[in-house]
């Protein structure tokens, strides 16, 4: 197997004994909250009250779903999916947690949508504001085309009914571990996409977990430059087409 940067990185980011490689600046800790003032925002409910699956029937369940039925998700399913990826679960010593965990706490990990058809919700990227948990509108339209084809043309970002985008502020997290936060940054994406996997089973709806993606495309979607801020990954999310006998083929 060719040995190139990856091999690099993970030898370079080692911690031993002798080497921590710390450099923080504790007078500036990083705000974890971007926020987009001038943007249209959407309310969304109360998000704990309206999941009654339980973990382990999501456990048993969750599956990579690539095939969705035309049906819109609500805006209730949408704001329990963004508080149980990443939304704020409790306040302790003047400090904000959140449903995954994150490396110091710094919580480098952005979260966009790309809604196709969510009741209530305009069609476009929005930007979930984690503090308010609602979403702010970054541009309108009919996007679901466009991020399939930067995600190597794949048709689930299409037929879906919403994609969750997810990006990483490097800065927020290198500002106390230096070059080892880029594994943090990784797994901490991880962690939020499983949190969504398993919410989106509990809720008796499908994803899949896409890693595969023109990652500069899809910054344009966004709007984000690619350096400070760039995407790490994606999950489409929507009823799952359930086939019949009548389609001539039994369930997969
Ligand atoms: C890091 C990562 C990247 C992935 N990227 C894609 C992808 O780009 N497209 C896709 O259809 N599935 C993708 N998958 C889903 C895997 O193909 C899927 O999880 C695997 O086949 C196991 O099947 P299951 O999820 O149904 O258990 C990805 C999964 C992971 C963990």
């Amino acid at each position: 197997v060719v040995k190139g940067i990856g091999d690099r990185f993970q030898q370079e980011t080692k911690y031993d004994r002798h080497m921590m490689g710390w450099s923080m600046d504790r007078i500036r800790r990083p705000d974890p909250y971007k926020e987009y003032p001038d943007a249209d925002r959407t309310d969304l409910s109360h998000p704990e009250d309206i999941c009654r699956g339980s973990l382990d029937g999501a456990l048993r369940t969750r599956r990579s779903v690539r095939r969705f039925a035309d049906q819109p998700l609500t805006r209730e399913q949408i704001s329990y999916l963004l508080w149980a990826s990443t939304g704020i679960q409790r306040k302790e010593g003047g400090y904000e947690f959140r449903t995954a965990p994150s490396a110091g706490a710094l919580y480098p990990i952005e979260t966009y949508l790309a809604v196709n058809s969510v009741e209530g919700v305009k069609q476009g990227v929005h930007h979930y504001r984690v503090r308010q948990h609602q979403l702010e509108l970054l541009v309108q339209g009919d996007w679901g085309k466009r991020m399939a084809l930067a995600a190597l043309g794949q048709r689930p970002c299409a037929d879906c009914a919403v994609v969750f985008v997810w990006t990483a502020i490097f800065d927020r997290t290198k500002w106390k571990y230096g070059q080892r936060a880029y594994r943090y940054l990784y797994l901490e994406a991880g962690h939020i996409a499983q949190n969504l996997a398993l919410a989106s089973a509990a809720l008796g709806l499908g994803s899949v977990q896409i890693g595969a993606l023109f990652d500069d495309e899809v910054n344009d979607l966004l709007g984000v430059d690619g350096e400070d801020e760039s995407v790490l990954y994606l999950s489409a999310v929507g009823h799952p087409l359930r086939l019949t006998s009548a389609h001539g083929r039994g369930l997969p």
